[in-house]
Parts: structure tokens; C-alpha cells; sequence
């Protein structure tokens, strides 16, 4: 069910002194392709969801942050001013975020707060980001005079992640929360901050999600690795190729030349990435001549570089990959940072319905528990809703 700001405005008026505030909003994301390449510097193509978070938020005349998690039916105060924070996570993004626009020069005061979301937990589908985005946009038109540009927002977001959580994300997904459009994705270059809005309006096919349901947890878990893993190559490059500020700038020859200096696995970790930075490209060419053949191509080649050489799959996600072919899905790949979460599936229209179908009585019979299956639509970045 689609979350409404009734949902928690009714919620809002209970918890607090019964008086309304100002509501916000922000996605989430599906990412057509461009994984592990964000903190490479490379490439990105996201596109934000309906799904998302909705916060209502009220200035309470205080320094206190008063916290009403409705998802989770928990509540949690603290003070602008502690240099702590609270302890729960979901408090720790809101925390994050006003103590990074408070470091901006933002004069963020206390604020009563309520907020819900329907962006499924541990999809790979950026619940957290949605959640930073939504009140860093908040605190900009509340505090901020809306002066701050919306990908300095996305970097709040970012750093929130970085300080305050310790997931070493890269900027995509706070990105495409922010700057999301609807009907479009969006190219982003993640080394000059340039990006471009490809509209999305593929003919004959459609994107699906299927959630597998195995929760993905990138707090504590190898993401950082993987990147730690991506930046010792580049510097090994680099000795020789000064150029190589990141993967994003090697190629297959120079790392073929730096083989013996690195372990096997750092070795097939920046093929992945050399390779997804160029399959980005390669997809944003394809969707200009409506080539979805080569789109689809691009994202089972993905699929099986996140598994075997990046190694962030799963057996349940590689199964639901399996069952894409079989079924003659274009194409399918992990979405997302990976341990978990969805795949996501560019079909044909007629094919639909049966690989829905399928999908869900083949896993069943295999892991005893239904994929969820999400039918994507692209929707708005951060907006206030009123
Ligand atoms: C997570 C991170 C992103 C990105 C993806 C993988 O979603 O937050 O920055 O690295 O994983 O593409």
C-alpha cells in the first residue's frame, strides 16, 4: 500500500501537542546500472522510485530533536548540541544530518518530528538515503533559505553515512534522492558531479524488481572492504601511471601489468570495475537507439561480475538471476550494493506477467518463502509535500 501524508500526519498530531508542521519527502532508487563504481569515480545511471520516506517536521522552539520512528514505534529525543548522538541507527541518519548542515552554517533549531516509509528495508533499494535526503531538504527550506544546492545536500547525506553510521558509501544513491525526476534516470558522473536526465520510456518493455527478502546489511558488512580493495589497486596503477587517480581511469592492460603486485581477488575486484564503468556507457548509448537487446546483454554481464568476480551475490540471488534466463528476461542483475536484496529485471511487456508467475512458484519451491515482486516506476526526487 502506497504511503499517504495522512499516514503520518495522524501519527504526528498523536505523539506530539496535536498541531501539524510542514511534510517532506524523498525516494528511493532502482539503479539500471553502474554498481561498486560510484567511489571508483566512475559512472551511475539510477533512477528514484515512488517508494519512499514522508517526514513531517515542526520547529519546537528548543535544541532537542523529539523523534517518532512510526515504522518501528519508537521514539528517541536528543540535543543538537551533544557530540554524541543517540544510539539507535535510524536516529543516528536524522542526527547525522542536522549536525552536517549545523557544519555548513545552517541554524538548525529543535524540531518535532514523526516520519514513515514504504521503501522495503534491506532491498538495495536506499531506505537510508531516502531518509537522509528527507530531512536534509527539510532543514534547508526550514533553516536554510533553501541555499543549499541539492547535490551539497546529497554530500550531507553522504558524509551522515561516512561519520555518523560507518558505511564508506559512495554518492549515488543520496544523488539520485535528491535530484531524482520523474520519467527520467540519470546519468551521473561521480568524479565531476556532472550528470544528465535520460528519459525513461522504453518501448515494449518494462522494469521489475524481485526481492528476495535475504536482508542486506551494509553497516559492518565487506562493502568498506570492497572499496578498500579498489583503491589499493588504483594506487598500485598509479605508481606506474600517475594519471590513475581511480579505477575509474584504469583500463584491462594496466591492471593486467600490476597483476603479480596485487592478490588474485584485488585482481578480479577492479576487473569487475573497469568493466561496469564501460557497460554504463555502453547502456547509455544502447537506450539512445532503443537497443534494449545490448541493455539487457550489458546487465547479465553485470550480474555475473558482481557474483564471481566482486563477489557481493548470493545463492538466492544468483537463483533468481537463473530463473531471469530461463525465462528469456532481457536482462537481470543484483541491484545494489549486494549481500541481499532485489534483482532488478528489464522484460519484454508480454513476458511479463508469466515470469512474474514463475519467479515466485520457483523460489518458493526452492527457499519455502515468496520474492516480492516491485514493479517500477520513476518517480520525484526530494519535494516538500506541504
Ligand atoms: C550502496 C551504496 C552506493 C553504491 C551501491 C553499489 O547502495 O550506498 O554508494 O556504492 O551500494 O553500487
Amino acid at each position: 500500500m502506497k504511503l499517504t501524508i495522512e499516514d503520518v500526519r495522524s501519527r504526528f498530531i498523536k505523539h506530539f501537542d496535536g498541531t501539524t508542521g510542514s511534510v517532506y519527502a524523498s525516494p528511493g532508487r532502482i539503479n539500471l546500472i553502474g554498481e561498486h563504481t560510484d567511489y571508483n569515480n566512475g559512472f551511475v545511471f539510477p533512477g528514484a522510485v515512488e517508494q519512499g520516506i514522508i517526514a513531517e517536521v515542526k520547529p519546537n522552539g528548543t535544541r532537542t530533536v523529539d523523534a517518532y520512528s512510526i515504522d518501528l514505534k519508537d521514539r528517541v529525543q536528543f540535543s543538537l548540541d551533544d557530540e554524541q548522538g543517540p544510539r539507535a541507527t535510524w536516529a543516528r541518519y536524522i542526527y547525522g544530518v542536522c549536525r552536517e548542515m549545523m557544519a555548513l552554517g545552517v541554524p538548525v533549531e529543535g524540531f518535532n518530528t514523526a516520519f514513515a516509509g514504504d521503501v522495503p528495508l534491506g532491498a538495495g533499494m536506499s531506505s537510508s538515503a531516502a531518509l537522509e535526503s528527507t530531512y536534509a531538504y527539510a532543514l534547508n527550506d526550514l533553516w536554510g533559505e533553501n541555499k543549499i544546492e541539492k547535490m551539497e545536500l546529497a554530500k550531507v547525506g553522504q558524509r551522515t553515512e561516512h561519520k555518523y553510521v560507518g558505511v564508506n558509501c559512495g554518492i549515488m544513491d543520496q544523488a539520485i534522492s535528491v535530484l531524482g525526476k520523474k520519467g527520467s534516470l540519470l546519468r551521473l558522473d561521480c568524479r565531476s558531479g556532472e550528470y544528465e536526465y535520460f528519459p525513461w520510456n522504453p518501448k515494449g518493455y518494462q522494469l521489475v524488481l524481485v526481492n528476495s527478502c535475504v536482508k542486506h546489511q551494509l553497516v559492518g558488512s565487506p562493502y568498506n572492504e570492497r572499496r578498500l580493495s579498489c583503491e589499493k589497486v588504483a594506487a598500485v596503477i598509479a605508481k606506474k601511471y600517475p594519471e590513475v587517480e581511480s579505477l575509474r581511469d584504469a583500463n584491462y592492460d594496466m591492471l593486467e601489468e600490476v597483476r603479480a603486485e596485487i592478490t588474485d581477488e584485488e585482481y578480479r575486484r577492479a576487473r569487475y570495475v573497469i568493466g561496469e564503468v564501460a557497460r554504463v556507457l555502453a547502456v547509455c548509448d544502447a537506450l539512445q537507439k532503443d537497443d534494449y537487446e545490448t541493455v539487457g546483454q550489458m546487465m547479465y554481464e553485470t550480474h555475473y561480475g558482481l557474483s564471481k568476480e566482486y563477489e557481493v551475490s548470493c545463492e538466492e540471488l544468483d537463483y533468481l538471476n537463473d530463473i531471469a534466463k530461463e525465462e528469456g528476461v532481457t536482462g537481470s542483475r543484483i541491484m545494489g550494493g549486494g549481500f541481499g536484496g532485489c534483482t532488478i529485471n528489464l522484460i519484454a511487456d508480454e513476458l511479463a506477467a508469466n515470469f512474474k508467475k514463475v519467479v515466485k512458484s520457483k523460489f518458493k519451491a526452492k527457499y519455502g518463502k515468496e520474492p516480492i515482486v516491485i514493479d517500477v516506476v520513476i518517480g520525484d526526487g526530494a519535494r516538500k509535500l506541504c
